[in-house]
């Protein structure tokens, strides 16, 4: 793990931003999986470059001694976790899950990467006779019972909620739910077993998430961070951070 020294520090132009040392840790919660790499891109412009092998690697604590900071490699849904507890100063979360998990920790930036959407589907021949103005008791699927619950709470619907922890477009194809809440990206999975959308819940992006002590404690440290990603977010499209990093992945969104 590299860090390019003169252009981290050019970045940080704050009088209260102080590099991090061996002693004193930054420890940023990244999450595994489809936007690991995003977000690793990311830093990586901030003058942060993280070891080739953080992707690959079975490894989950990654030290950068010499300028202080730990990564570690975590589920996405463990993220908001970590950071509350302050076993992380720092993470990278989906907006899916700080709302359906409703944490005690800041969410100061978004970060515009992990774009994708959440909605409510069904299968297609459902979906042909079906009319989700007339829905008023439904049975769904999900990895969002809350988000879910408060969702349809709030346009007068009843929910039976069947809480699953993956493969959620399964669900209807062998009668264990008639519809599904879960996201979206490419499409690819809905297409290929046949459900189709039918309601839009929210659009979801990653967020950079700081624990409340650490922000107090580490204040200098994370604004070090902080700082470049802020200009970074708002300098720089979506498009000219992320994009050719997931080819074929992101491009319905741009
Ligand atoms: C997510 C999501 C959908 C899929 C959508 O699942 O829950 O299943 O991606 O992506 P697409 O629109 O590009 O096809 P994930 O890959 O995280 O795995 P999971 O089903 O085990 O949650």
């Amino acid at each position: 793990m590299k860090v390019q020294s003169s252009k981290f520090k050019a970045q940080s132009k704050s009088s209260n931003v102080s590099r991090p040392t061996s002693h004193d840790y930054l420890t940023i919660a990244l999450p595994k999986g489809r936007v690991m790499k995003q977000a690793l891109k990311i830093f990586s412009k901030i003058g942060v470059e993280p070891p080739d092998a953080i992707e690959e690697s079975r490894k989950l604590i990654f030290d950068d001694k010499e300028n202080g900071l730990r990564f570690l490699v975590v589920k996405p849904t463990d993220v908001p976790t970590y950071v509350e507890y302050g076993a992380a100063d720092i993470g990278v979360a989906g907006k899916d899950v700080l709302m359906d998990q409703e944490r005690d920790v800041y969410e100061p930036l978004d970060l515009k990467i992990g774009r994708c959407r959440m909605i409510v589907a069904e299968p297609s021949a459902l979906s042909a006779k079906d009319d989700p103005s007339q829905w008023t008791s439904i049975r769904i699927a999900t990895k969002y019972p809350n988000i879910t619950e408060r969702y349809f709470a709030s346009k007068g619907i009843q929910v039976e909620l069947i809480k699953l922890y993956g493969s959620i477009e399964l669900a209807p194809l062998i009668g264990l739910s008639e519809r599904i809440v879960d996201l979206v990206e490419t499409g690819e999975t809905l297409r290929q077993n046949g459900l189709v959308e039918v309601d839009e819940i929210m659009k979801i992006t990653s967020r950079l998430i700081v624990n409340r002590a650490s922000l107090k404690i580490k204040f200098g440290n994370i604004l070090f961070l902080w700082e470049p990603l802020a200009q970074l977010v708002e300098h720089l499209t979506f498009n000219q951070v992320v994009l050719g990093s997931i080819p074929g992945r992101l491009t319905i969104y741009f």
